[in-house]
């Protein structure tokens, strides 16, 4: 996607030095446009956990590469593979929720097993993770063109009127390789003209949608209107949503979807209004094993912090204010499961489908057990 007219992905090899991985350090968005330069394993597995990357497709795109950036310090001894096992477990660790995670390493564990020596596994995981991101840009390319079908739909049906999205934290570019999982299709459908306009839920504590999403669609020309969390069921009580548009960091072969906190209340709301409520995900992000989401999937527990304070822009700095009283205690749960029977259906780059087992599988066969 573009920054200021030049086309951007959210995570890059350095063309002066393939030594260097480049991300866009989303800390510091909307505000800064700062590039991050990542050299080492550690370097990779503190931009996930500290989430200066972030979204379940680029968390899984970093650790490819992080895994390349291991290669380059192992001993070129038989201990090789050994450090990598090690370093995939660091990089796992790093955050709990998206499965992104644990699929980008074991692919890239399996890929360097055909390496007969050290140089040679570490262009196998250069290579690897090229394909990687890639791969996490086309299905979420794909993931546009099959969504647009049902915005367009939308739009038929309304004579052309303003086809309203309410989306929550950032399912877009910046969560992914390149265009993003709930964003390809609404901007798909923009770009081929159909007249939309997205509500975008702040997404406390990180604002994940008051920072980057709105500062992504701000980019494209797309029309949106910020709102405070709470607000959708308002909304879609007065028939101002026709349609709810999120992603996930985890679906099980249920279709039990795991995603920023607060969905599944957009979901409750959207079921009691008749608002169809789609989930958009690559199927790097289905957790094969997994049948119960709510009892299964783990639910990444953040610092305090995160909830006692607030980030902005205050006189041209970016600063952090205490927003309760000193002592009080806060908790901090990332993510929350939406029951399969709440969602209408799942996009994905094969197109879309119903979520349950059997619908899901007949479109993902080889993942059958
Ligand atoms: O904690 P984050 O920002 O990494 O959370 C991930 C998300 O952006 C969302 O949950 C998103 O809606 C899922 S798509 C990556």
């Amino acid at each position: 996607m573009r920054v200021n007219g030049k086309p951007y992905r959210t995570i890059w090899v350095n063309s002066d030095d393939e030594k260097i991985i480049q991300v866009i350090d989303q800390r510091y968005l909307p505000h800064k446009f700062v590039i991050e330069d990542l050299s080492s394993l550690s370097g990779a597995v503190t931009a996930i956990k500290d989430m200066h990357v972030r979204g379940a497709g680029l968390i899984g795109a970093t650790a490819a590469y992080g895994m390349y950036l291991a290669a380059m310090e192992a001993p070129e001894d038989g201990s090789f593979d050994n450090f990598m096992e090690k370093a995939g477990e660091r990089l796992k660790s790093s955050r709990p929720t998206a499965v992104n995670l644990s699929w980008a390493v074991d692919r890239q564990l399996t890929a360097i097993e055909d390496g007969t020596s050290a140089g040679d596994k570490i262009l196998i995981a250069l290579k690897s993770a090229g394909e990687i991101a890639d791969m996490d840009a086309e299905n979420c390319r794909r993931i546009g063109e099959h969504g647009f079908e049902i915005i367009s739909e939308i739009s038929r049906r309304k004579n052309g009127k303003t086809v309203n999205i309410l989306t929550h934290c950032n399912a877009g570019w910046l969560a992914f390789v390149d265009f993003g999982t709930a964003t390809a299709p609404i901007y798909a459908a923009f770009d081929k003209g159909i007249d939309l306009h997205v509500w975008v839920d702040e997404t406390r504590p990180r604002n994940q949608g008051a920072s980057l999403t709105a500062w992504e669609l701000e980019n494209q020309g797309v029309p949106y209107t910020i709102i405070s969390d709470n607000a959708g069921g308002h909304l879609m009580q007065h028939g101002m949503v026709d349609m709810v548009l999120v992603g996930s960091d985890r679906t099980t072969v249920t279709g039990d979807v795991a995603n920023k906190t607060g969905t599944y209340l957009k979901a409750l709301a959207a079921l009691d209004n008749r608002v169809p409520f789609y989930v958009a995900l690559p199927s790097s992000t289905f957790d094969w094993e997994l049948e119960d989401g709510i009892n299964g999937i783990p639910i990444e527990e953040r610092g305090a912090d995160e909830v006692r304070y607030i980030e902005g822009l205050c006189e041209g700095e970016i600063k952090r204010v205490l927003l309760t009283p000193e002592n009080s205690r806060a908790a901090n749960y990332a993510f929350d499961v939406t029951p399969a029977r709440l969602v209408t259906r799942l996009i994905t780059e094969k197109g879309i489908c119903r979520p349950d087992r059997k619908s899901i599988l007949e479109m993902f066969p080889e993942n059958k057990r």
